[in-house]
């Protein structure tokens, strides 16, 4: 937004970008600069040039990753074991405002003879993790307003930085994770689902094969129906954070597990890039009349009898410079089942989930032997690899929650950095889709009027060669589980 100038301005200057001219050249409305037809209107604008290209960066070697865990929570505390059995791994560091779920964590990890130090009770206390000079990679799993800042932070203190979705809650936020990751050339890479395992995987390499001819379209969503169990519960989140976002703004507020596959199926930010979008909600039909149940039974709902919560569902719809069109959706609330990366379609054929089906034509989805076959046909080399080493692996953990279950994702972060490849996930990625917050938030409150979507790549995206790597082309796959 126009006032996020002022912020940046404070930013580039504290990095000394300001003083170099780097950031200038990119400002729309600069001296010697004219601006386009309809520029004037754009909330949100460019302001960056590269200073190094992070996509398809590969940092020096590490045989052995040495890890700092900062929030300990439901994702966090899974987060620890599910890189605890990892080749390679070394956890270092543990840090919650909880000190018991410091302690927790600790003995949750023991037999895999980690012994980290414990970091708790008060809220600065994760800086001093950034600060050792005995850690490489930083894991993020705090509430989402503190992602950036402690990306940042690890950053500017030679760490790489892993982060819960979303990696930033504003456009301003994710411009500083770009130049900040350029500038020190960390990674910063955003958790969320993807193209690594399972059916995405299998779709991406079919588009990737041309099986489905040239995509026009895809869709994705976060259904997910958190309201009692989630959302209005007084356990569930520290400090009742979710609550919190979910209040006094419109918009997608959680676009990545449904939008990061179809941003890598439709190589965004790798020869395509989004180029504007448009975001309607509807009103909040659910978590209003909610609260005021509550609250007449409990005096501690009361506080937010009258607050204005979030439209219940949201549609946000994208176009990319090559013209294909993707929407997503956001929905929390509604008594309906999950729905994350959900269909892709192309000139010779569709993909559809729940259940996963395909099409080749107006007839009608093909048999579910052949579907079947196609899946069998199409597994990429990552998927194969991941399930070998779980089935070579003596401890790794395949029962109970999912969170604390090693995921492809988790397994390829480390094996980039163990093996000195790129990331198959980057900055960019992770700055694009958190961007589309921010900008549902603006388009839904404007009317659905559109909104260009940033270009974080600064034009690379033109001649980036494509990220993730899930036939492991470029190696890899060499870690192995414990
Ligand atoms: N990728 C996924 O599938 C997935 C699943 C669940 C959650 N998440 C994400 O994980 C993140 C955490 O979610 P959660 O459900 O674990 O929330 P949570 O509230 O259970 O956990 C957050 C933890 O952060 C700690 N914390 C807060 N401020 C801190 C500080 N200053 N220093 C140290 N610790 C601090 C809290 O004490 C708490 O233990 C969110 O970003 C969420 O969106 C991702």
């Amino acid at each position: 937004m126009y006032k996020n100038k002022d912020n940046r301005r404070d930013f580039l200057k504290k990095s000394g970008l300001l003083s170099l001219g780097i950031a200038g050249a990119g400002i729309s409305g600069c001296a010697g600069q004219q601006k386009k037809q309809g520029e004037e209107d754009q909330p949100f604008q460019q302001a960056h040039n590269q200073v190094f290209n992070m996509h398809g960066y590969a940092a020096p070697k590490l045989d052995v990753v040495r890890v700092a865990v900062i929030g300990l929570g439901n994702r966090g505390s899974g987060t620890v074991r599910r890189l605890a059995p990892i080749e390679g791994v070394e956890i270092k560091a543990l840090c919650d405002l909880e000190p018991e779920r410091v302690t927790k964590a600790i003995e949750s990890i023991k037999d895999f003879g980690h012994k980290p130090d414990s970091y708790s009770g008060n809220e600065n206390d994760w800086k001093k993790i950034c600060e050792r000079q005995d850690i490489d990679l930083i894991a993020i799993v705090t509430p989402w307003h503190l992602h950036t800042p402690m990306c940042l932070y690890a950053m500017e203190n030679d760490k790489h930085a892993y982060t819960e979705l979303p990696a930033a809650t504003t456009v301003d936020e994710c411009w500083q994770l770009v130049e900040t990751s350029e500038r020190t050339r960390k990674h910063c890479v955003q958790m969320s689902s993807n193209c690594h395992g399972g059916i995405q995987a299998v779709v991406l390499n079919m588009v990737r094969k041309g099986f489905f001819g040239d995509i026009i379209h895809a869709e994705g969503a976060y259904i997910h129906d958190l309201l009692m169990r989630y959302i209005f519960s007084k356990t569930m989140y520290h400090n009742l954070w979710r609550l919190k976002e979910n209040t006094g703004k419109d918009g997608n507020l959680y676009p990545q597990h449904g939008l990061v596959p179809i941003i890598q199926m439709l190589d965004i930010n790798y020869g395509d890039k989004m180029d504007y979008m448009a975001s309607v909600s509807s009103d909040d039909f659910i978590m209003g009349k909610t609260v005021k149940e509550l609250a007449a039974e409990d005096d501690f709902w009361a506080p937010f009898v009258d607050k204005k919560f979030r439209g219940n569902i949201n549609t946000s719809i994208i176009r990319t410079n090559k013209g294909r069109t993707i929407m997503i959706q956001h929905d929390v609330t509604s008594p309906r089942p999950d729905v994350r990366f959900s269909m892709i379609s192309g000139t010779e054929g569709i993909y559809v989930s729940h259940p996963g089906r395909i099409a080749k034509s107006h007839a009608g989805w093909i048999s579910e032997e052949e579907f079947n076959s196609l899946v069998e046909e199409f597994t990429p080399e990552i998927n194969k690899r991941f399930s070998e080493l779980v089935d070579q692996a003596m401890q790794v953990e395949r029962r109970g929650r999912s969170y604390d279950r090693t995921s492809p994702t988790d397994w390829r972060l480390i094996d980039c950095l163990r093996n000195g490849l790129p990331m198959d996930m980057d900055v960019y990625e992770a700055a694009v889709s958190s961007a589309v917050t921010p900008l549902s938030t603006w388009s839904a409150s404007n009317k659905s009027m559109s909104v260009e979507v940033p270009d974080f790549t600064s034009g690379a995206w033109k001649t980036n060669k494509r990220g993730m790597d899930i036939n492991l082309e470029n190696g890899g796959g060499t870690t192995k589980l414990i």
